[in-house]
């Protein structure tokens, strides 16, 4: 008889969730973690450890810029980094332990060590083997790097070492527009970096809305960030302690050398599947590396099936929770489902950047007829009151039966207003059924009406 019903390698948000959910469903479950506390990437050196920096940093610029205009007077803080860094790893801690005790009152097993699959139903931690019926694979990703970057994590770093800085930089060189680059490279500026951006595309967050994407880039730049675009990074190289980046225009192919003390390496990262055997298992993966998967998150092999950033889709946390939670209702006999078309996108910068669903740019290429509600945060009296209102919430609705297609919203609180227009498409609602709906005054949730509204016969406000 095997040992468990479930094993699940990797404790971040796809596997913790799994975990819970089989355990809460009557499944006999562990979890292979090799690092010293459980959460994965997200917890440790990833969403949870950024947030913290983020906050600190937005409440340094909070004091700098608008505190007195309100009538606080006195000096702005200064930064102690130590300290900061320590309320971050605080933070940390909090979560990894909340995590532990989920485990022990769900009667969840942590098998401590790094696990591989000697065999189907067969789940190998240090030197111990456990018997499985299922095996779930949810190891995530990792740092994607790039030719000619060694990343030494002290003057050339991942996100890993970025949260992680000896010192405040004088200087920083972000390769990557992306969600990283943008988060903890404004972490940087606001908390006195010089920080230069060099972006491969022609775009900050490619795959974005391109009204946003705009918007973004000029919200960012007005923060302080420099942005070089269409710049393609060729080399990075360590000497006496700073870095020199090498990139070639795409636009004339002239070729450029730019110095700083730190360079963040944010071009994206790539599933993590090493050490686990799957080579040997016969496992299938796609073309870009990941594990491949059916519609029930299966693999070619039976009773191993895989979840998270190690199978297709966005690389977000949220959908690996999603994931872990169908599949565990799957493994329990039930019908687990992902609506992959209402996967919110959120950068936590300030202001926050969110999206659902389509982008105008999708709607065109799929010929689709379709009207755009818009509204601006400068009509919202409670943005105006907390210097937000800079941004819009714009809604994409089908032309002919006003079903909501999409959502972008730059702006304040943007990635919880993001959910009213989640639940509405998870519901297949029209814009006019946001726009009938009694919003709170004063509130940001009132732009997200007065867009749906701008939909239909127009917003109040503007
Ligand atoms: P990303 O895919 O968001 O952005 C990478 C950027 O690097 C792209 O804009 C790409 O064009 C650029 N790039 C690639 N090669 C380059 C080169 N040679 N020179 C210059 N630019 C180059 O990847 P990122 O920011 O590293 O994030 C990794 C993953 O983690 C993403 O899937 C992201 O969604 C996820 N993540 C999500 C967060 C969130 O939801 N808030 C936060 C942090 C990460």
């Amino acid at each position: 008889m095997a040992d468990y019903d479930v094993i699940i390698i990797g404790s971040g948000p796809g596997g913790y969730v799994c975990a819970i959910r089989c355990a809460q469903l009557g499944l006999k479950t562990a979890v292979v973690e090799g690092r010293d506390t459980l959460g994965g990437t997200c917890l440790n050196i990833g969403c949870i450890p950024s947030k913290a920096l983020l906050h600190a940093s937005h409440m340094l610029h909070e004091a700098e810029h608008n505190f007195t205009k309100m009538g606080l007077k006195g000096k702005s803080p200064s930064v102690d980094w130590d300290q900061m860094k320590s309320y971050k790893e605080d933070v940390i801690g909090q979560n990894t332990k909340g995590i532990e005790f989920l485990f022990k009152k769900n009667k969840i097993d942590w098998l401590k060590g790094w696990g591989s699959i000697p065999a189907a139903g067969q789940v190998k931690v240090g030197e111990e083997v456990h018997g499985a019926k299922n095996i779930v694979i949810a190891t995530g990703s990792d740092v994607a790097t790039l030719p000619g970057v060694d990343i030494d994590e002290d003057v050339i770093v991942s996100s890993t070492g970025a949260l992680d800085l000896k010192k405040i930089p004088n200087e920083m060189i972000v390769i990557g527009a992306g969600v990283i680059g943008l988060e903890l490279g404004s972490v940087y500026a606001r908390l006195g970096s010089k920080v230069s951006v060099l972006e491969f595309a022609e775009t900050v967050t490619p795959g974005q809305d391109a009204e946003v994407q705009r918007t973004f880039k000029k919200m960012m730049e007005k923060q302080g960030l420099t942005m070089t675009l269409g710049a393609a990074v060729q080399s990075a190289e360590v000497k006496g302690g700073k870095a020199a980046v090498t990139y070639k225009l795409r636009s004339d192919d002239s070729e450029h050398q730019v110095k700083a003390d730190t360079v963040l390496v944010a071009t994206g990262r790539k599933p993590f599947v090493d050490g686990l055997g799957l080579d040997r298992l016969g496992v299938a993966l796609t073309k870009r590396g990941q594990v491949a998967t059916d519609g029930h998150y299966a693999t070619n092999v039976a009773g191993i099936y895989a979840i998270g950033d190690a199978i297709e889709g966005p690389m977000l946390a949220h959908k690996a929770e999603d994931e872990g939670m169908a599949l565990a209702e799957i493994l329990a006999g039930q019908a687990g489902h992902v609506n992959y078309d209402v996967i919110p996108g959120v950068i936590y910068t300030h202001p926050e950047v969110a999206n659902v669903g389509k982008t105008e740019e999708d709607l065109k290429t799929e010929g689709r007829a379709y009207k755009v509600g818009k509204f601006s945060f400068m009509g919202n009296g409670r943005a105006k009151a907390n210097f937000a209102g800079d941004g819009f919430v714009k809604i994409l609705a089908d032309k002919a039966t006003d079903r909501i297609l999409g959502a972008h919203i730059i702006g304040p609180a943007a990635g919880d207003l993001i959910h009213e227009l989640c639940v509405a498409m998870e519901f297949g609602a029209a814009a006019e059924d946001l726009a009938r709906t009694c919003h709170a005054h004063p509130t940001y949730s009132e732009a997200v009406r007065e867009a749906a509204l701008a939909c239909g016969d127009g917003p109040i406000h503007s």
